[in-house]
């Protein structure tokens, strides 16, 4: 059951891979959250390169349905894989399209991120790096809690689920913070 007062979240995940634990993370957290969030999933994966030359975002079906979900949504989340220390290619490229429409989009949008890995520090290097991307962007990402999900591997089943219990309370703690900090705008 929705209403007109729901919280309307987008969540973008930084992977396109159909195994994605990042994306597995997005649909864990949307398990758990309370009533009155709303969340759609963006897809990335069919948006061209980047290339100044091809002119303004209006042009594009896929780069515009993903700044209309941005502009409408009250809140952003973000997953970010953590590729080479930093944030996937894709994920950026993204950002860069969404970030040259009128009226930049991502402007005082609150901002959520987290993100998975196999590795120790989940992905918070990459975290780093999409904080600064959205200092230029005037996003309004929510400073704490982070979350870092290491060994996620071990966390999600092979169907992508996620089995384990810690991280589950700790991402329905995550969703109080986030849902406040949308709320505030
Ligand atoms: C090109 C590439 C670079 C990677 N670099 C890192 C890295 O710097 N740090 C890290 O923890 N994992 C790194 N990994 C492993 C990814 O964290 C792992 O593949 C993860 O599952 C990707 O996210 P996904 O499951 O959402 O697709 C890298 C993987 C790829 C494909």
């Amino acid at each position: 059951m929705s209403s007109d007062t729901d919280l309307k979240i987008l969540a973008i995940s930084g992977s396109l891979r159909a195994g994605s634990l990042n994306t597995a993370l997005l649909r864990a957290i949307i398990d758990v959250a309370p009533e009155g969030m709303r969340f759609d999933m963006a897809d990335i994966g069919s948006i061209p390169h980047y290339n100044a030359d091809d002119g303004e975002p209006g042009g594009k079906p896929d780069v515009m349905r993903l700044v209309e979900q941005v502009r409408a949504a009250d809140g952003v989340l973000i997953a970010t894989p953590e590729y080479n220390y930093s944030i996937p290619g894709v994920l950026k490229n993204a950002i860069d399209w969404v970030s040259r429409a009128e009226n930049q989009p991502f402007k005082a949008k609150p901002v959520g991120i987290v993100g998975a890995s196999m590795g120790a520090i989940g992905t918070a290097r990459a975290q780093y790096h999409l904080r600064q991307v959205f200092v230029f962007l005037d996003a309004y990402v929510m400073n704490r809690p982070e979350v870092f999900i290491g060994a996620a591997h071990t966390k999600f089943n092979d169907e992508g689920k996620l089995t384990d219990e810690a991280t589950r309370d700790f991402l329905v703690t995550f969703l109080d913070s986030y849902a406040a900090w949308v709320r505030r705008g």
